[in-house]
């Protein structure tokens, strides 16, 4: 039998908002050229303007295209915090160990209609929470076929977003890199493959997080003192605004930009505007803490951060609550239906959420 957590109307979670704490990166990872997992920074980017106008299509037969139809897990998460918790020599002390992309879907529940489903379990005290990689797969088969009404395949769009963090980063600060480099941005390979993860602590209402994420770019430098805000840079590629129905879709996206960025403590997210046939044509900064104010000033997208947050803070409470013993359990979200599932799909072990290196190690803690 599933349980069910009601999501409207989104009324029910407005008022006094859940106390959230400031999401803090504790470790890293990065993943290189080939995909391969390292832990460390290598593969941190630093922003630096794109010369504009740019063509986003620009190499796109030379894409270095990662394979997602290989279940990661949380694996590489796993790897990490266990690393962090080898090195401190003690646990990481979370209720919920997660991707990022995860709470988003969450998070923006209440104002968007996505359909999602994800696998959960329970070990000693803490839930693990992955997405459920066939139902992810059924719904890129079917992405993969849409065209849009530029009359340009989804997967050329796609590309448009990676040769933008490519035209925007730098692989060393300013200071390190030749002119050279900066000027020929638009010849260097894209590659989708590689990424720099942050792993942060964060909160919401009564549950501590833990949330691995990608992090497209840093502003100029990690701070000092860890657990300091970090000068994090989100790039996002976005159709240009010329009427009001392209700000009100505009402001609709917002929201998940916002989400995604809040979600890792990105202060920053860097919009990158297209022509309809992806030339790029301006860049725009957005202070990602402005966002729900200047949307709701605007009166268009009715979404709201705060339901936002307090719709994730008492989901999360249920699911701690809900999630009491053994087993794997699914997490479904079906379109423009008003309740989230919860119910069992294997009632004992852990599926292949926790790895066994992981269970080993957290034994020996
Ligand atoms: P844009 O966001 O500029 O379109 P992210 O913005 O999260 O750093 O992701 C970088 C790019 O990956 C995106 O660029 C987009 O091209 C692609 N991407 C990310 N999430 C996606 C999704 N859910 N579906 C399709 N493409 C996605
Ligand atoms: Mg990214
Ligand atoms: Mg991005």
């Amino acid at each position: 039998m599933a349980l069910t957590f009601p999501i409207y109307p989104p009324a029910r979670y407005a008022g006094q908002s859940e106390p959230v704490k400031r999401p803090k990166e504790f470790a890293c990872f990065s993943y290189d050229k080939e995909h391969n997992f390292r832990l460390d920074d290598s593969s941190l980017k630093w922003y630096y303007p794109p010369e504009l106008p740019a063509n986003l299509s620009h190499g796109l037969d030379k894409f270095v295209q990662h394979d997602d139809r290989i279940d990661e897990h949380l694996d590489s998460l796993l790897k990490t915090v266990a690393s962090h918790e080898r090195k401190t020599g003690e646990p990481i002390d979370a209720d919920i160990v997660t991707w990022r992309g995860m709470m988003t879907k969450i998070m923006a529940t209440p104002f968007d209609d996505q359909a999602f489903e994800m696998n959960a379990t329970l070990y000693r005290y803490e839930s693990f929470i992955e997405e459920n990689h066939a139902f992810k797969e059924q719904q890129r088969a079917l992405e993969k076929k849409r065209v849009g009404k530029n009359g340009i395949p989804s997967s050329e769009m796609q590309y448009w977003g990676y040769k933008f963090e490519t035209l925007s980063t730098l692989p060393r600060p300013w200071g390190e890199t030749s002119r050279e480099y900066i000027e020929n941005r638009d010849q260097e390979i894209v590659n989708n493959k590689e990424q720099y993860c942050s792993v942060v602590r964060t909160g919401f209402g009564k549950t501590i997080v833990c949330l691995g994420g990608e992090v497209d770019a840093i502003w100029d430098a990690k701070p000092a003192t860890p657990g300091d805000p970090i000068n994090w840079v989100e790039l996002k590629t976005s159709a240009e605004i010329t009427s009001y129905n392209d700000q009100l879709v505009f402001d609709r996206k917002l929201m998940k930009f916002w989400i995604q960025s809040f979600l890792l403590g990105v202060p920053k997210i860097i919009v990158g505007f297209r022509s309809k046939d992806g030339m790029l044509t301006s860049v725009e900064e957005f202070q990602t803490m402005s966002i729900p104010y200047a949307v709701q000033r605007r009166g268009m997208a009715k979404w709201d951060g705060n339901v936002c947050i307090k719709f994730a803070a008492l989901f999360l409470e249920w699911l701690r609550m809900s999630i009491n013993d053994e087993g794997v359990w699914r997490i479904r979200r079906r379109r423009g239906v008003d309740h989230i599932e919860l119910f069992k799909v294997e009632e004992v072990g852990h599926g292949r959420i926790i790895t066994d290196e992981f269970m080993n190690w957290r034994i020996m803690l």
